[in-house]
C-alpha cells in the first residue's frame, strides 16, 4: 500500500507575477547613486536572500523591539481593527518580506486573496509557497515590484475593497515629501472603500535609536555591508566588503536614523564603464529611516487625501499602528 500523501499531487505554486523588469534598471540606478558627490546606495538594495534573512535575525534582536511592538499593538486591537475594516476585501502587503504579519492578520479579516508586494523576488517566491502550504484554503498572488515609482497592481487582483498593509516602518525609508507622495500613491489603489493600515515607528530617546540600528552583535552591520555584496551582483562592481565599516547614528535635527558606509582605508571602486575613488573616511549612505511624532503622522495622511480612522501605540508610546480610510 502507498499512503495517500505520496499519492497526492504536489500543491501548485501561488501566482507570482514578475514586474522587476518593467520598473528600474539597478545599473543606471546604481551608477548615478553612487558617481553622486555625496554617495548613496537605495536601501531598497539591501534586500538580496541574504540581505531579507539578516533583517529577520534583526527583528530578533533586543536592541531591536520595533516588530515586536508592532505585532503586540496589532494582536491587542487586531478585533477593533477587523470590525473597522470588516471581511472580505483583498489583502494587500506592501513590502512583504517573510509575510507573517499579514498571515496573522488571516483569521481576523478572513480576506478574499492575499496579494503580497516586494522587491525581493527570490525570497517572497519561497516564502509564498511555504505560506500556501500553511493556508491552501487562501487564494496568493505575489508580485516582484519596485513599488518606489507607482503601485501597479495587475488585473489578477481580485476586485473587492483594497486593505493596504505597510508594516515595518518602511514608511520611514522615504524623505517627508516622498513619504507623501507615497501615501498618495496608496490612497489612490486603495480605491474608494479601501484602507491603509501603516506601522511607523516614533520618535524616542536617541541612546534607544543608536542602539537599534547599531547592535554591539553585528546583526545590522552585516545587513549594512550585505548591501555591498548585492551592489557586486548587480553591477558587476569589486567592491570589497573588509574595505568598509558600518555606522549609524540618530541625527535628531532631521528626526531620521542614518546608515552609512565608511571606507575604512583609500579605495577606488570600478564597474563596467565607470569608477568612483573613495578617500579613507568617505562614505556611502545607505539608510534613512524617518521617526514621526503621532501628529505629524496623523497630518502627512490626512493630506495625502486619507480619512482618519484610528492610532494605536505601545505604552511607552515608542511605536504606532494607524489606520486610515479612502
Ligand atoms: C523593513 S522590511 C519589512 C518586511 C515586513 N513587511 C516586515 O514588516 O517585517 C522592508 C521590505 O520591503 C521590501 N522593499 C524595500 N524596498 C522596496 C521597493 N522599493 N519595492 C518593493 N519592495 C521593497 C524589502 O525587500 C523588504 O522585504
Amino acid at each position: 500500500m502507498v499512503p495517500d500523501e505520496v499519492l497526492a499531487p504536489p500543491r501548485a505554486a501561488p501566482q507570482f507575477i514578475d514586474l522587476l523588469a518593467e520598473t528600474v534598471d539597478p545599473r543606471g540606478e546604481l551608477t548615478a547613486a553612487l558617481l553622486k558627490a555625496c554617495a548613496s546606495i537605495p536601501p531598497k538594495y539591501f534586500y538580496d536572500r541574504l540581505g531579507s534573512r539578516l533583517f529577520e535575525a534583526i527583528c530578533e534582536l533586543p536592541e531591536y523591539p520595533l516588530t515586536r511592538t508592532e505585532r503586540a499593538i496589532v494582536d491587542a486591537h487586531v478585533h477593533e481593527i477587523a470590525a473597522r475594516i470588516g471581511p472580505g476585501g483583498v489583502l494587500i502587503d506592501l513590502g512583504a518580506g517573510n509575510c507573517e504579519k499579514a498571515e496573522r492578520l488571516f483569521g481576523w479579516l478572513a480576506p478574499t486573496q492575499y496579494v503580497a508586494i516586494d522587491i525581493a523576488a527570490d525570497f517572497l517566491r519561497d516564502r509564498l509557497n511555504v505560506l500556501a502550504e500553511r493556508n491552501p484554503q487562501h487564494s496568493i498572488l505575489g508580485i516582484a515590484q519596485d513599488f518606489t515609482q507607482a503601485i501597479e497592481l495587475p488585473e489578477e487582483v481580485a476586485r473587492g475593497s483594497r486593505v493596504l498593509f505597510y508594516p515595518g516602518s518602511s514608511i520611514g525609508n522615504f524623505a517627508p515629501e516622498q513619504a507623501f507622495s507615497f501615501l498618495q500613491r496608496t490612497r489612490e489603489a486603495c480605491g474608494n472603500d479601501g484602507h491603509l493600515l501603516l506601522g511607523v515607528d516614533l520618535v524616542k530617546d536617541k541612546r534607544l535609536l543608536d542602539l537599534a540600528y547599531d547592535d554591539p552583535l553585528g546583526v545590522t552591520a552585516a545587513f549594512n555591508l550585505n548591501v555591498l555584496r548585492n551592489v557586486n551582483a548587480l553591477l558587476g562592481s569589486d567592491f570589497d566588503v573588509g574595505d568598509w565599516r558600518h555606522i549609524a547614528f540618530f541625527n535628531e535635527e532631521q528626526s531620521r536614523v542614518e546608515m552609512h558606509l565608511e571606507a575604512r582605508r583609500a579605495v577606488t571602486v570600478r564597474w563596467p564603464g565607470a569608477e568612483r575613488a573613495f578617500a579613507a573616511g568617505g562614505r556611502i549612505h545607505t539608510e534613512n529611516s524617518y521617526k514621526y511624532t503621532p501628529e505629524r503622522l496623523r497630518e502627512t495622511l490626512k493630506r495625502a487625501g486619507y480619512k482618519w480612522v484610528a492610532m494605536y501605540t505601545d505604552d511607552a508610546a515608542g511605536f504606532a499602528v494607524a489606520l486610515a480610510g479612502a
